[in-house]
C-alpha cells in the first residue's frame, strides 16, 4: 500500500491502524484498547497490555530460530576493535547482566542510569534494564559531572552502570571521576554502580559501593523477562528545553514497542537479517530508537560504532563501515556527512568501496542543507532522505517512507507527515495558515502511540511545553511551512534550543552558566551559522561595573565554567565582552535579531527596541569573531 492510502487509512480510523500494527509485537497480554483519554489533552496507548521490550527485542527472535543470527556488531576504529553478538549470545549476557541487576535489588518501575560510551555493553545495558521492567535513563558521555548530577536528582536511580572511560580523538575521557563527581554532587546517592572495565583506563572501584560488570556478569543468575504495563515507562530521555533543567521525555513501553517496529520496514525498508546502521551515540534519541531498540525489535543486525566521520582514521570510514558490513539503510546527521564532504570533496575515498548493498541514506537531527543532500546524492546515486523528528516523539514525524512508497525528494523539506502525525502550521492566532506560509509547527492531538505522554516528575512542565500554546495541539517548537503537496520545511526553533553538530543544546542552560562568573553581571548566548556544525553557540558577557580585569581572561574562564558545568560537547569555544545587551523596552534580549547580525542577514529593526544604538556595538564585537561579515 502507497503512502496516500496508508495516511488515510490511519486518518480514517487511528485506533484500528495502531492495533493492527501491534499485531507485530510479540505481548504478554495482548491490547484491547489502543487509545486512552484522560482529559485536559493528556492521553495514552495500549493500558491493558503486558509486554516487555527486551522480550520483543531479543529473546523472541532466539525463540524463533534467528539465535545464530548477528544482532550486534561493534566497529570502533578508534580502539581498532571489532566483534559480533549473536542473538543467542545477547540473550545470555542481557539475562545475566540484568540477574546481577535485579539480585542487587533493582526491580520493575526503578530507574538506572546508564552512562556508557559506544560498546555492545551499553545495549546491554538497556536491554537488562528493560528485563526485570526497571526504565533506564541514559546519560551521553560529553556531559560533564553536574549536568549527570541533575539528572541523578531528578529520576533518582537506584543503579547507575557506567564505562570507566570513552575514548574522544588524541584523548582518553576518564568517566570514573565524572561519575564519583556527579554522585558527589547530587543530593539522591545510588545503592550501587557497575563498571564496565575499558582496556583502555579501568577506573579504581569504590569499595562497597562499585560492582566490576564483568564479575557481575559472570556470577548472576540469568533473569526472566518481566512483563510490565503498556503505560508504563521503557526510559527517560533528557532533552534540552528553554529554561537549564532538563526534560526528562517519557517513553512508554508499549507504544514505544510498536511504533518502532513499523517505522522499521514502513521507513527505513529494512526485513529482518538486514543490516541498519545508524551513526549516532546511545545518549540521544537516534541511538535509543535506531542503534539499540527499532532494529532489534526488528530481527535486524545493528552497528554499534565507536569512532567520528573523519579522523578514525579519515572520511572514507562511513564507507568503509557500510562495505564490510553489508549496510542496508544508513542513518546519520547532515553534520557528520558535511564533515566527510571538507575532507574529501570529491567523494573519491567512497570510490574503493562497493556500497551496492546500500539502499538509502536517511539523514536527521538538524536542517539538511541541499548542498549536502545534493553531494551525497550524486556520490552514492541512492535515495537522500531527509526526515524530522525529535527526542519527544521517538521516531520521525515526517518522512519519506522508502518502505512504503519511494515519495519525490523536494530537496530542503524532509517530506511529508507520517501516519499518526496531523501536522498544522499554526499563526499567532492559532489558527492554520495557507500553504507557503511561515507559522509555528504543531501536532494535532493525540499524538501517537510511543511519543511522550508526560515528563518525568514534571506534568505541569509537560502541559507548560507542549500543550498550552495551542490548545488541542502539541506544539513542537519548531516553526516553518508546508507546500500545497502536503511536503513540510522545518526552518528554525521557536524557542532557545539550538542544535550545534546534531545535539540539541540550550543556550538558556548556557546562560545560566555565564551568568554564574563573579564578574559577569548579565549575558546572552546565541547560536549563529556554522558551515560544519550547523549552529555554533556564542556569549555576550557584560561585566559588573567597577571589573577591570583583562576581557580575554574572563572569556577563558567562561569557555572552561561551561566545559566544566555542561561538558565538552557545549562546544562553546567564543564569547565576547559588550557594555550593554540590545533590549526590547520591557527588558527582552533581542537574541533573534542578535543572530541575523552574526549571519550577516537582513533584518527589520524591532519596533520594540529600547537603544538601537547597541546594535552597531554588538556587530563590532562579532565582527572581531569572523561574524556579522556586511
Ligand atoms: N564523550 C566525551 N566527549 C565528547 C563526546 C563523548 N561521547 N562526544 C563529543 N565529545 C566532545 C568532543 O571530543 C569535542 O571536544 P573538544 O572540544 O575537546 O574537541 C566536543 O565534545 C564537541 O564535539 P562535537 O561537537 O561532536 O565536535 P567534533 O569536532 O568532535 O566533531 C563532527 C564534529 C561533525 C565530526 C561530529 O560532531 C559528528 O559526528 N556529529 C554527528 C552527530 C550525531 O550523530 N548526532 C546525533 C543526531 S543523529
Ligand atoms: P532532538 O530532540 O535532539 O532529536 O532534536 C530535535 C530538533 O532537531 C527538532 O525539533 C528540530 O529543531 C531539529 N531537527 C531534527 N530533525 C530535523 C530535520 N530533518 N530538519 C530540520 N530540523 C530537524
Amino acid at each position: 500500500m502507497g503512502y496516500s492510502d496508508t495516511y488515510a487509512r490511519w486518518q480514517a480510523d487511528p485506533e484500528a491502524f495502531w492495533l493492527k500494527a501491534a499485531e507485530a509485537v510479540d505481548w504478554v497480554k495482548a491490547p484491547e484498547q489502543a487509545l486512552y483519554d484522560r482529559g485536559d489533552h493528556i492521553y495514552e496507548w495500549f493500558c491493558d497490555a503486558q509486554v516487555n521490550t527486551c522480550y520483543n527485542a531479543v529473546d523472541r527472535h532466539v525463540e524463533a530460530g534467528r539465535g545464530d543470527q548477528v544482532a550486534i556488531i561493534y566497529d570502533s576504529p578508534i580502539t581498532g576493535r571489532k566483534s559480533k553478538t549473536t542473538y543467542a549470545e545477547l540473550q545470555t549476557q542481557v539475562a545475566a547482566v540484568a540477574g546481577g541487576l535485579a539480585e542487587r535489588g533493582v526491580t520493575k518501575g526503578d530507574r538506572v542510569i546508564i552512562y556508557m560510551p559506544m560498546v555492545t555493553e551499553a545495549l546491554v545495558a538497556m536491554l537488562a534494564v528493560t528485563r526485570i521492567g526497571a526504565i533506564h535513563s541514559v546519560v551521553f558521555g560529553g556531559f560533564a559531572a553536574n549536568e549527570l548530577a541533575v539528572r541523578i536528582d531528578d529520576c533518582a536511580p537506584k543503579a547507575i552502570i557506567a564505562g570507566s572511560c570513552g575514548i574522544e580523538p588524541g584523548r582518553v575521557v576518564d568517566y570514573k571521576p565524572l561519575l564519583d563527581g556527579a554522585i558527589d554532587l547530587a543530593a539522591h546517592k545510588p545503592d550501587f554502580c557497575v563498571i564496565f572495565q575499558r582496556e583502555e583506563k579501568p577506573a579504581d572501584l569504590i569499595e562497597g559501593r562499585d560492582v566490576d560488570w564483568q564479575v557481575m556478569q559472570n556470577t548472576a543468575a540469568p533473569a526472566p523477562c518481566v512483563p510490565v504495563r503498556g503505560d508504563d515507562p521503557a526510559y527517560i530521555l533528557y532533552t534540552s528545553g528553554t529554561t537549564g533543567a532538563p526534560k526528562g521525555v517519557v517513553r512508554p513501553t508499549a507504544g514505544h514497542i510498536v511504533a518502532l517496529q513499523w517505522t522499521m520496514k514502513n521507513i527505513y525498508n529494512v526485513d529482518p537479517g538486514d543490516v541498519f546502521w545508524a551513526a549516532s551515540d546511545v545518549g540521544w534519541v537516534v541511538g535509543h530508537s535506531y542503534i539499540c531498540y527499532g532494529p532489534l525489535f526488528a530481527g535486524c543486525t545493528t552497528i554499534v560504532f565507536e569512532g567520528k566521520p573523519v579522523g578514525t582514521p579519515d572520511a572514507s570510514t562511513f564507507w568503509r563501515v557500510i562495505a564490510e558490513h553489508n549496510v542496508k539503510s544508513f542513518f546519520t546527521a547532515p553534520t557528520a556527512i558535511r564533515a566527510v564532504k571538507r575532507e574529501d570533496p570529491k567523494g573519491e575515498l567512497a570510490a574503493a568501496h562497493d556500497l551496492s548493498n546500500l539502499c538509502a541514506l536517511f539523514l536527521a537531527g538538524e536542517r539538511a542543507d541541499p548542498d549536502t543532500i545534493e553531494w551525497a546524492q550524486k556520490l552514492l546515486d541512492k535515495p537522500v532522505l531527509d526526515h524530522w523528528w525529535q527526542t519527544e516523539t521517538g521516531y520521525s514525524i515526517a518522512a519519506n517512507p522508502l518502505g512504503m512508497e519511494e515519495m519525490p525528494v523536494k530537496i530542503g523539506s524532509p517530506s511529508v507527515a507520517m501516519p499518526g502525525y496531523d501536522v498544522q502550521i499554526l499563526g499567532e492566532d492559532g489558527h492554520p495558515v495557507a500553504d507557503g506560509e511561515l507559522g509555528a509547527i504543531a501536532v494535532k492531538l493525540p499524538l501517537p502511540p510511543g511519543t511522550l505522554p508526560t515528563l518525568w516528575n514534571a506534568p505541569e512542565r509537560f502541559k507548560t511545553s507542549y500543550l498550552n500554546a495551542f490548545p488541542g495541539y502539541y506544539e513542537t517548537g519548531d516553526a516553518g511551512m508546508k507546500d500545497a503537496d502536503g511536503y513540510l520545511y522545518i526552518m528554525a526553533r521557536t524557542d532557545d534550543v539550538i542544535n550545534v553538530a546534531g545535539h540539541r543544546l540550550s543556550t538558556g542552560a548556557m546562560e545560566e552558566v555565564l551568568a554564574g562568573h563573579p564578574d559577569v553581571a548579565e549575558c546572552a548566548v546565541i547560536g549563529v551559522s556554522d558551515s560544519l556544525k550547523g549552529q555554533m553557540p556564542i556569549g555576550f558577557l557584560c561585566l559588573n561595573s567597577g571589573t577591570n580585569r583583562d576581557a580575554a581572561d574572563i572569556v577563558a574562564e567562561e569557555v572552561a565554567l561551561m566545559r566544566e558545568k555542561i561538558g565538552p560537547v557545549a562546544a562553546f569555544k567564543q564569547a565576547v565582552v559588550v557594555n550593554r545587551l540590545p533590549k526590547t523596552r520591557s527588558g527582552k534580549i533581542l537574541r533573534g535579531t542578535m543572530v541575523k547580525i552574526a549571519d550577516s542577514e537582513d533584518f527589520k529593526m524591532p519596533a520594540t527596541i529600547d537603544d538601537p544604538a547597541i546594535l552597531d556595538e554588538i556587530r563590532e564585537a562579532l565582527q572581531t569573531l569572523g561574524y556579522a561579515k556586511t
